[in-house]
């Protein structure tokens, strides 16, 4: 398994583990399978210029991604947003590795910290982003009615030009 940058070459890959990702999880995102069947050529390929976003690749086929953008709760922050692998490929380290890669882009980047949001009935998710150094600031915000969304926030100490 690999795990790289998507450039705006790659936007037909990322948009195909995007729908894939809002069908398969909805309730995962804010965001909905119609909405972003709606977008065209362009809007794909925006959206990678305005997020960086990763790709896991295993034998060709693209098995996970992940995003990181500017973090608009946070000053100088950076937000982890978009994680989705797929079902075939869990519990073997993929989202591991893709949160690996959105924090090594942050802290090249002297972020103070990376964020999240994730829905608080996301058991698996909760887990992962706890397990990975990821703790509950205590804020929330409805998501969908009836469920809130939960922040998670990770900070990235800076020592001696040895980052860790
Ligand atoms: C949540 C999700 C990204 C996890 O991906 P994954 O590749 O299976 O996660 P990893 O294999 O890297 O797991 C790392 C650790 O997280 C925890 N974890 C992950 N999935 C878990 C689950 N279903 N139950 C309990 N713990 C889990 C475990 O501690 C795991 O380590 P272990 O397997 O050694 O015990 C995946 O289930 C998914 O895509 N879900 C649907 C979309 C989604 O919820 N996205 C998050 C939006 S905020």
């Amino acid at each position: 398994m690999e795990i790289r940058v998507a450039t705006v070459d790659d936007w037909e890959r990322s948009k195909d583990i995007r729908l894939r990702a809002l069908a398969e999880a909805p309730n995962a995102f804010c965001s909905s399978l119609d909405r972003e069947l709606a977008f065209d050529d362009q809007a794909w390929r925006d959206r990678l210029e305005q997020a960086r976003t990763f790709l896991a690749l295993s034998g060709g086929a693209t098995v996970g991604t992940a995003a990181g953008t500017a973090d608009p709760h946070e000053n100088g922050g950076r937000e982890l947003v978009a994680m989705w692998v797929d079902p075939a490929e869990r519990r073997s380290g993929v989202a591991r590795a893709l949160i690996d890669a959105v924090v090594e882009w942050a802290r090249a980047q002297n972020a103070p910290a990376v964020a999240l949001w994730v829905a608080e009935d996301n058991a698996s998710a909760l887990r992962l982003y706890e397990k990975c150094g990821f703790a509950l600031t205590g804020e929330r915000e409805v998501m969908r009615p009836g469920v809130d969304q939960v922040r998670m926030r990770r900070p990235l100490t800076q020592a001696a030009g040895v980052v860790r």
